[in-house]
């Protein structure tokens, strides 16, 4: 495991914080920290960076105890709202990055260094601001530059509290490709967001926080699933040609088993309809479409049901409410 934690716990003065985390990340996945405002996230990943020390529980991170100094060279960390000095250009950042990273005044000289400083702006869409005072970039651009200082020294494990917060769609689009190499490598990446498209389209497992108190945790699927019943993937189909009597030719001439998967979510006497299925996965869902186009239907749009991570978000924090103690 990247990182685990047992009965983690840090309050402010016995309030607020988060309390008895235990949570497991595995290597190389992407995991995702959610939770509404307050919950407790970047506390929990002030811990993991060994900014705050815990209260009380343990953890190990990158298989060593917090808060040591070998750990923390081969972490990199994204905080939320920080600035950095205005009168700083990216390149000079990065520097100072690669000092507090633990590399000698004239290591961050060499041409390798100067290189790998390029290198990182250039993955994080910088290069063009690489020699401009940070005092004149935007909300998205000091982002991005804290991305980069994260990422600067090819950290084993990224911890990114909030890393797209302040980005445009493009912006989202180019972290989200970014995350996605990072995995490629062989990185772990553990994030804290509310984005939750994001976490849906990256995220292998992820956990919920509610209160300071940990509410959920594991693979997204299973996640989804827990308050679903069963794992697999909401899917929905919208079809034309839809006659009173096509739904009892269409699921008798299914298997059992994929018929009770379908759910007729509504028709209207002009021959629409709009079907919603439990798939185990897409060649499932694609079968089901085929199927739809072989009894004469016409298939206007299939996909996965959107947000289905924003209904459970929601169920999850409805659930919780008034429960927990803050
Ligand atoms: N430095 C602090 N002093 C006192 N209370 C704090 C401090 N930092 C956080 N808290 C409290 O601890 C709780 C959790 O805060 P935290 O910042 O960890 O939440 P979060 O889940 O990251 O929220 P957000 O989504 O808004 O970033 C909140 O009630 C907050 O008021
Ligand atoms: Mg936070």
């Amino acid at each position: 495991m990247m990182i685990e934690t047992a009965e983690l716990t840090k309050t402010y003065n016995g309030r607020g914080g988060c309390r008895g985390i235990t949570l497991q990340v595995p290597e190389g996945s992407i995991f995702g920290l959610l939770g509404p405002n307050g919950a407790g996230k970047s506390t929990f990943v002030k811990m993991l960076a060994g900014l705050h020390r815990p209260d009380s529980g343990r953890a190990t991170v990158l298989g060593q105890p917090l808060g040591r100094p070998e750990a923390r060279q081969r972490l990199g960390y994204l905080p939320e709202l920080f600035r950095f000095q205005d009168w700083l250009t990216p390149v000079e950042v990065l520097r100072f990055h690669g000092q507090l990273g633990g590399l000698r005044p004239q290591e961050t000289r060499t041409p390798a260094f100067r290189a790998r400083v390029r290198d990182t702006l250039e993955l994080v869409g910088l290069a063009e601001a690489a020699d401009r005072r940070v005092g004149g970039f935007s909300k998205g651009m000091q982002q991005r530059l804290g991305l980069a200082a994260a990422l600067l020294l090819e950290p084993e494990l990224v911890i990114l509290d909030e890393p797209a917060s302040a980005l445009d769609p493009i912006g989202r689009y180019e972290i989200r490709s970014l995350l996605k190499r990072l995995r490629s490598k062989g990185v772990t990446v553990f994030l804290n967001t509310h984005l939750l498209e994001d976490v849906e389209e990256l995220c292998d497992e992820a956990a919920f926080l509610y209160g300071g108190e940990l509410v959920a945790a594991g693979p997204l699927q299973q996640l989804l699933g827990s308050t679903d019943g069963g794992s697999g993937i909401n899917w929905r189909f919208r079809l034309g040609g839809w006659l009173p009597e096509t739904w009892t030719e269409l699921t008798g001439a299914l298997p059992g088993t994929l018929a009770s998967l379908l759910n007729l979510a509504e028709s209207d006497n002009q021959g629409n309809a709009l079907i919603a299925a439990r798939v185990t996965d897409r060649e499932q869902a694609g079968y089901l479409c085929s199927l739809f186009i072989r009894s004469g239907l016409t298939l206007y749009e299939s996909g996965p049901e959107p947000y289905s991570l924003e209904a459970w978000f929601i169920r999850m924090a409805e659930s919780r409410q008034g429960g927990v103690r803050q």
